[in-house]
């Protein structure tokens, strides 16, 4: 069943273009300029009406949040918060008729999701819930929903559920814009058509495997690791270092690029890679100057930078390319290199790559 691949880890990171394509399957008709998802169709004026969006989640699920409350707040113009499951549902949230609650979980059953959803039905609000195991729990409990193609993923560490919510997040954020008038139709139609290209832009950044392996070897008996990124890019830093935690066992932390000047920048020495996530888009500058911070105190440098990309590559010491695309798509593309990066660093610490210590899978209890 791993498809001749050594772990169903590996398998489900390159089943990505698929499932990413069968997460658009009669959703996206970019010709036709629309977007048509039946869970959001029947309710629109929930969304229409909502004073805010809260999207509750944990681990990987709650890092697609954040990519989310960017698109959607980007997009739509309506104010997104995002929580923690666990802390929301012990905290007597302020949340009432005029709020909508998206609750993203993959496996569909996490106890503290399903918590912060009954708690937030309580209170009247509407509830949508972003699952990809048909059935489950969750997909039960909610009002509405739409589920995630990505197909069943074995591996502990989640890699195709977490693009796939990011694919259903951003086309919510963007039929949402349609209906609300708030992305110019231009802009509109030209993220359908650019929406349809992730599936073979994602196959083209796999092509940098090979690269990433020999990264690998260099940085597999690092003790600590850190990830930075900004916008758009900060939450795939998080779920970059996740990552690596979760399946090799090297501390690793995500920070904003900018945070790294309130503290973390203590850290860097010879001894410390930085992987810094920093396509050609808004903040690339800004990125470049944190990166030539991380030199000048000898950090090693770990680039996520777009092809063709010059000035970045004569700073760092592995540049690693994805293809360009608008910024507010980029985290589908950026996360595909640090998925192989813990992947192959797990291995070559012959880690139990698919089913790490101390984690299930999914975590039906508190
Ligand atoms: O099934 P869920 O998406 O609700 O699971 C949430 C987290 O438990 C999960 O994402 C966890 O962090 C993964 N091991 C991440 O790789």
């Amino acid at each position: 069943e791993k498809n001749g691949y050594d772990h169903f880890m590996l398998k489900e990171i390159y089943e990505q273009p698929e499932v990413i394509k069968d997460t658009f399957r009669g959703r996206l008709l970019a010709d036709q300029g629309l977007i048509r998802m039946a869970g959001i169709e029947d309710n629109i004026d929930k969304f229409l009406n909502a004073k805010r969006i809260i999207i509750a989640a944990c681990g990987t699920s709650w890092h697609a949040a954040l990519v989310a409350e960017y698109v959607i707040e980007e997009f739509a113009r309506i104010p997104v918060e995002v929580e923690y499951a666990s802390e929301f549902r012990y905290r007597n949230p302020i949340i009432d008729s005029s709020d909508v609650l998206i609750a993203i979980s993959q496996s569909g059953e996490t106890a503290d999701t399903l918590a912060a959803i009954k708690l937030a039905k309580e209170k009247g609000a509407f509830v949508f819930g972003v699952c990809n195991v048909v059935g489950s729990s969750i997909s039960r409990e909610t009002h509405a929903g739409a589920y995630t193609h990505a197909g069943p993923e074995i591996g502990v560490a989640s890699t195709k559920a977490f693009t796939t919510q990011i694919t259903v997040l951003t086309l919510i954020a963007l039929r949402l814009a349609k209906a609300k008038g708030t992305l110019p139709n231009s802009e509109y139609l030209k993220y359908l058509h650019e929406l349809e290209l992730v599936p073979e832009r994602v196959e083209e950044a796999l092509t940098q495997n090979d690269e990433i392996y020999k990264i690998s070897e260099v940085y597999k008996d690092s003790t600590n690791c850190l990830y930075l990124g900004r916008g758009y890019n900060y939450p795939v830093a998080l779920e970059g270092a996740l990552k690596l935690k979760e399946i090799s066992y090297i501390h690793a932390e995500g920070y904003p690029a900018a945070e790294m000047k309130h503290g973390p920048i203590a850290l860097i020495d010879e001894h410390m890679p930085v992987i810094v996530i920093a396509p050609s888009q808004d903040h690339y500058d800004k990125v470049v100057s944190n990166i030539q911070e991380i030199k000048a105190r000898n950090g090693k440098i770990i680039a996520v930078v777009t092809k063709g990309d010059k000035q970045v590559r004569e700073l760092a010491d592995h540049v690693i390319e994805v293809p360009g695309i608008s910024e507010a798509l980029t985290p589908i593309l950026t996360t595909i290199p640090l998925q192989l990066l813990s992947y192959h660093i797990a291995v070559l610490r012959e880690c139990n790559v698919d089913q790490p210590r101390n984690l299930a899978k999914s975590v039906t209890v508190e």
